[in-house]
């Protein structure tokens, strides 16, 4: 049996000219926009968290001698910086604001904020903080299933970077002879 072809194109032109100022998000979107928004903010601290990190471990890397893991954190502090400019730009796709304020930025964040006092601390704490994003960030994917393809998506898409920052980082703790 032919499966039906959603809602008749009458309707969606119909549906589509309802609320205008709504932009992307239509009376088709089928998620909680305040939970997704909410989720989306607590992702996005948590790569404003991981920046700032990194950012710190590159510099304090460079000072030790350590160029090429210094290069490998600078990598990593950009791509998460990436990550949060994706996030920020969908949670306004959604009507939301993206929240940058420093007032509980650690909060919100799901991964901590260590400083490190060796090279190998802060692999290792890097590495701890890859892991609760990848835990999350597989929880948001999950929770949004079908609901929100295009966050989905994204979140998919920066899950699956998340996880090679991890290998990179085992890579680099294996190579220092300390795992
Ligand atoms: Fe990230
Ligand atoms: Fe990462």
């Amino acid at each position: 049996m032919a499966k039906e072809f959603l809602t008749d194109v009458t309707a969606l032109r119909t549906r589509a000219r309802k609320h205008i100022e709504k932009g992307a998000v239509t009376e088709g979107y089928r998620a909680d926009r305040d939970t997704v928004n909410r989720i989306l903010n607590e992702a996005l601290a948590t790569e404003i968290v991981c920046v700032l990190r990194y950012k710190r471990h590159y510099f304090m890397a460079s000072g030790i001698n350590a160029t090429s893991v210094a290069q490998e954190f600078l990598q990593h502090a950009n791509e998460e910086q990436g990550h949060a400019d994706l996030i920020a730009a969908r949670i306004v796709q959604l009507g939301g604001e993206p929240n940058f304020s420093p007032d509980g930025l650690l909060t919100r964040s799901h991964a901590e904020y260590v400083e490190g006092e060796s090279l190998v601390d802060m692999i290792k704490e890097d590495l701890v903080a890859e892991r609760i994003a990848i835990d999350s960030y597989g929880e948001m994917i999950r929770y949004l299933g079908n609901d929100d393809p295009t966050s989905r998506r994204m979140l998919e898409g920066i899950l699956a970077m998340e996880e090679e920052h991890a290998e990179d980082l085992a890579t680099l703790l294996a190579t220092m002879g300390d795992e």
